[in-house]
């Protein structure tokens, strides 16, 4: 590896590096589903065995980027509507997304836990139009940081998972009722997916996920609109596009039972306006 950064992280924060080295693998292929130098580039300047501990998986790494694009497709969306808007990313990690999604004008809040926020200092320093706040996301006290004057658009990329659903619910409630017309996008592990990592057995290589309580099937996403009435709606992200086998799969994935019902999901939900 590289002379670069040796990160010493606990379980959920080493996530970050699990999601940043998936988004890396993806990348480097020539026919990659997702354009992403930057994560290229992070996982050579750090000093972790990715391969050893994560594996190389080209399905894990596919599903993955097909996941970021669902959240890349929401936020330039976004921001061709509010291109001054403020993108707060709750969990962010080392995501690149900045780098690939943003437009030169827009806002930029990341919100982690303080050891990834002082790691994503050093590895991705932050630009005029980017903020990191170290912060525990369910807290709620981040929302006072957020400039409302062109728009909001939170996006709690793999974050909920590893949170407690009593937790998840106020954090969405919460959302919704601080950033009135604003949006947050969120993605879900399915249940049986929880339950593999509840009982230690969702292993990706040699690295053992942590648990992962908070969990939804895909046609309980209407459930979500119960966090808070400011919810005002809920919407289904599908994944576009995918090569090979997945790319030929996921329309049938997506619309035939079990696997639409009980597929990881990203849903992106409108908050009411005041
Ligand atoms: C799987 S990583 C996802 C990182 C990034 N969003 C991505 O998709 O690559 C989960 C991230 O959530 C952060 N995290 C976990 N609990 C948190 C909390 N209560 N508040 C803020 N961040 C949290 C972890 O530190 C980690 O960076």
């Amino acid at each position: 590896m590289s002379s670069g950064e040796r990160p010493e992280l606990g379980a959920v924060p080493e996530t970050a590096l699990w999601t940043l080295w998936y988004r890396a693998v993806a990348a480097r292929r020539p026919d990659a589903v997702l354009r992403d130098p930057k994560a290229v580039e992070l996982v050579e300047r750090i000093d972790h065995a990715f391969a050893d501990r994560f594996g190389t998986s080209g399905l894990q790494a596919q599903l993955q980027a097909l996941r970021v694009g669902c959240f890349d497709r929401e936020v330039a969306d976004f921001l061709a509507r509010e291109p001054r808007g403020t993108v707060v990313c709750l969990g962010d990690g080392l995501e690149t997304q900045y780098w690939r999604v943003d437009n030169g004008r827009a806002r930029w809040l990341t919100v982690d836990l303080p050891e990834l926020v002082a790691l994503r200092e050093q590895l991705l320093p932050p630009g005029p139009r980017q903020r990191y706040l170290a912060a525990d996301a369910t807290a709620l006290g981040w929302a006072e940081e957020v400039d409302r004057h062109h728009g909001v658009l939170v996006t709690a990329q793999g974050l909920l998972m590893y949170l407690p659903p009593m937790r998840v619910r106020a954090l969405i409630a919460g959302c919704a009722e601080r950033f009135p017309g604003g949006s947050l996008v969120l993605d879900a592990v399915p249940r049986w997916f929880s339950r593999l990592t509840l009982t230690g057995r969702m292993r990706s290589h040699a690295y053992q996920a942590p648990p992962m309580p908070w969990a939804m099937d895909a046609d309980e996403r209407g459930k979500l609109r119960t966090a808070s009435p400011a919810v005002a709606a809920v919407r289904d992200v599908r994944p576009l596009g995918g090569r090979g086998p997945v790319g030929a799969l996921l329309p049938l994935a997506l619309t035939v039972p079990p696997f639409s019902t009980r597929r990881p999901s990203v849903v992106a939900l409108e908050f009411a306006a005041r």
